[in-house]
């Protein structure tokens, strides 16, 4: 059993990219592992300052008590597996989902503590299969860069409409991610 994580960083609860994180979340939950799913786009929590203080006040961010991160940090380090989940928003990941990305560099001075998990990425945009590359960079480059293993990257394209990704084979795509686990 594997602890997972997964980050579902859109502002809008019940739509694409949300019901992708759930698929993801309820298939690997049926197969027995510990998941929880933390909706860090509709949370408080603000982008990295880039002061380099972390974890020098024990904790994981000197500022994280005036949002919501340090409430979320150490559940997210302790995770074995990591999902991410953002709909496109201007060619990349929306605010919320990138400012908890930027505050994951608080995490690298605790070394292997943070490398060798899994992770995953789940993607939703109104247009076709291009708008996904440079989101789908930001995932590999940082999954690379901090020895995670990819585990399964599912982007939702021609999906604009509020929930209209039920209609399409994403949701099932989403779900058999989780066998990776
Ligand atoms: C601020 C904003 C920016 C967006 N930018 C793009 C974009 O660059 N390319 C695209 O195909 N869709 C774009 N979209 C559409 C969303 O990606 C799409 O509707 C997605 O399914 C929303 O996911 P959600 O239901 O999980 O919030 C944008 C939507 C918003 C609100």
């Amino acid at each position: 059993m594997s602890k997972v994580v997964v980050l579902e960083g859109s502002p809008k609860k019940g739509g694409n990219t949300d019901l992708m994180a759930e698929a993801f979340a309820q298939a690997a939950e049926a197969a027995g592992h510990d998941v929880k799913v933390i909706p860090v786009g509709r949370m408080n929590i603000d982008g990295c300052r880039g002061c380099r203080a972390c974890y020098k006040a024990g904790k994981p961010c000197v500022f994280g008590d005036q949002d919501e991160w340090n409430g979320i940090a150490p559940g997210i380090l302790a995770a074995d597996a990591i999902a991410f989940a953002t709909p496109v928003y201007w060619f990349g990941w929306t605010a919320q989902a990138k400012a908890v990305l930027d505050r994951m560099f608080c995490f690298q001075p605790k070394g292997e503590e943070f490398q060798g998990k899994k992770a995953a990425f789940f993607s939703a945009a109104a247009d076709g299969e291009d708008v996904f590359e440079a989101p789908k960079m930001v995932f590999e480059k940082s999954a690379a860069l901090n020895g995670w293993e990819v585990i399964g990257e599912v982007c939702a394209a021609s999906c604009g409409a509020h929930g209209s990704v039920r209609e399409t084979d994403y949701l099932a795509q989403a779900a058999k991610v989780a066998e990776r686990l």
